[in-house]
């Protein structure tokens, strides 16, 4: 099954459930949100989980674009992306844990095709604050799916206030063996489905007052659930990768964690350009700046000449498609090509002043402020030019 088979069969599976479907947003948060990009499905959703009333009613569903730079030190291993795309569904007031849980069960199952046996779920164990999560307990009893109980790990929360609550992950065995211990002591056991309970509100103060209704929001992120369903180890082997795979490998040979690097920022970078930002120094554009100039960085070490502008269209048009994206890539080529001049200017005139006497022996601390202040020369572009 395909990417687009799973949103259709996900899609559909909800809306037959009387659920409405959300127009999916971009990665730009409304202004005046903290956050620099949306993380989650449910980000946009934040007020009516909070209790204002959604135009479209209770039930929701929505395929979101999502980009997390916390992961970006985990890029590269088999189930992190930068950019990726989350499956979700919400009950906004209207149905409970438990109904969620069920359908989320059937549907990966009947739906989707997934052996039982190769299923695991998480649930709450509670803490002093708040209770275990009996309900969600006994409906996995119920459907004979073994449970792991666990506390940190099965509370979610979008930052350090706001809605959160107790929450259920559905993890799938993706091991060669027949599946063996448990999701907390077997990373085999790969998260696709988070449910969570939302029905508390975490104050400024960090206490936890009742939200107005009980909500459920889940996430089901797709990458991850292509690649298992596909039969294969990592999520850069999924089909959402195949023209990057074929293509990108004879334009730079690289080794296989480069090249997953390379992937991954430059399909990520596409996407960011796509929804509006430029490279710049601060919030967003430093983001993206951080991406593209990462990717540079990997494919200058080997071969200097190598350039952005050798990137097919395919590659372009195919991730603008998959995000749904009205753009052209004939207006985010331009965009890339331009930071990779600035970029290879400033590492010229790094080398330039790191060949003074000055600058021959260790850098001192005020020797990385001088370059940065004065030059704009970032310490780890330093550091790796002091490398070469
Ligand atoms: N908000 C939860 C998550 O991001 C479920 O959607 O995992």
């Amino acid at each position: 099954m395909n990417t687009e088979q799973i949103v259709r069969t996900f899609v559909e599976y909800f809306e037959e459930r009387g659920h409405r479907r959300v127009t999916g947003s971009t990665l730009l948060p409304p202004s005046g949100d903290p956050v620099l990009f949306t993380t989650s499905g449910m980000h946009p959703l934040t007020p009516y989980l909070l209790g204002r009333p959604h135009p479209l009613g209770r039930r929701l569903v929505n395929v979101q674009r999502c980009l997390r730079t916390t992961d970006l030190e985990e890029v590269g291993d088999d189930t992190h992306l930068t950019v990726f795309e989350m499956l979700g569904s919400w009950s906004l007031g209207d149905y409970e844990g438990p109904q969620s849980l069920d359908w989320g069960h059937r549907l990966l199952t009947e739906g989707l095709g997934i052996d039982p046996s190769l299923l695991y779920v998480t649930v709450s164990a509670g803490d002093q604050q708040t209770g275990p999560d009996t309900d969600s307990l006994r409906l996995w009893q119920e459907r004979g799916v073994p449970v792991e109980l666990t506390v940190e790990d099965n509370w979610w929360s979008n930052g350090p206030v706001g809605p959160c609550g107790p929450d259920s992950e559905i993890f799938l065995w993706s091991g060669d063996t027949p599946p063996r211990s448990t999701p907390t002591r077997d990373d085999r056991w790969v998260e696709v489905w988070n449910h969570v309970m939302m029905r508390h509100r975490r104050l400024e103060d960090g206490s936890l007052v009742p939200l107005p209704q009980r909500s459920v929001d889940t996430g089901l992120g797709l990458e991850r659930l292509a690649c298992l369903l596909q039969g294969k180890s990592s999520v850069f082997d999924c089909d959402v990768f195949e023209p990057w795979r074929r293509l990108v490998p004879p334009l730079w040979p690289l080794d296989e964690p480069s090249l997953r690097l390379v992937l991954d920022h430059l399909r990520s970078s596409v996407v960011v350009v796509g929804d509006g930002v430029r490279p710049s120094n601060t919030g967003q554009g430093y983001v993206l700046r951080r991406l593209l100039r990462r990717v540079l960085t990997v494919l200058w070490r080997d071969e200097p000449s190598r350039t952005l502008g050798d990137l097919p269209d395919e590659l372009l048009s195919h991730t603008l498609d998959h995000f749904r994206q009205d753009v052209d890539p004939a207006e985010v080529r331009p965009v890339l090509l331009d930071e990779e001049r600035r970029f290879g200017r400033l590492m010229e005139r790094g080398r330039q002043l790191l060949a003074r006497p000055r600058f021959q022996g260790p850098l001192r601390d005020e020797d990385f402020h001088y370059l940065h202040d004065t030059h704009g020369l970032p310490r780890d572009l330093v550091l790796s030019l002091r490398e070469e």
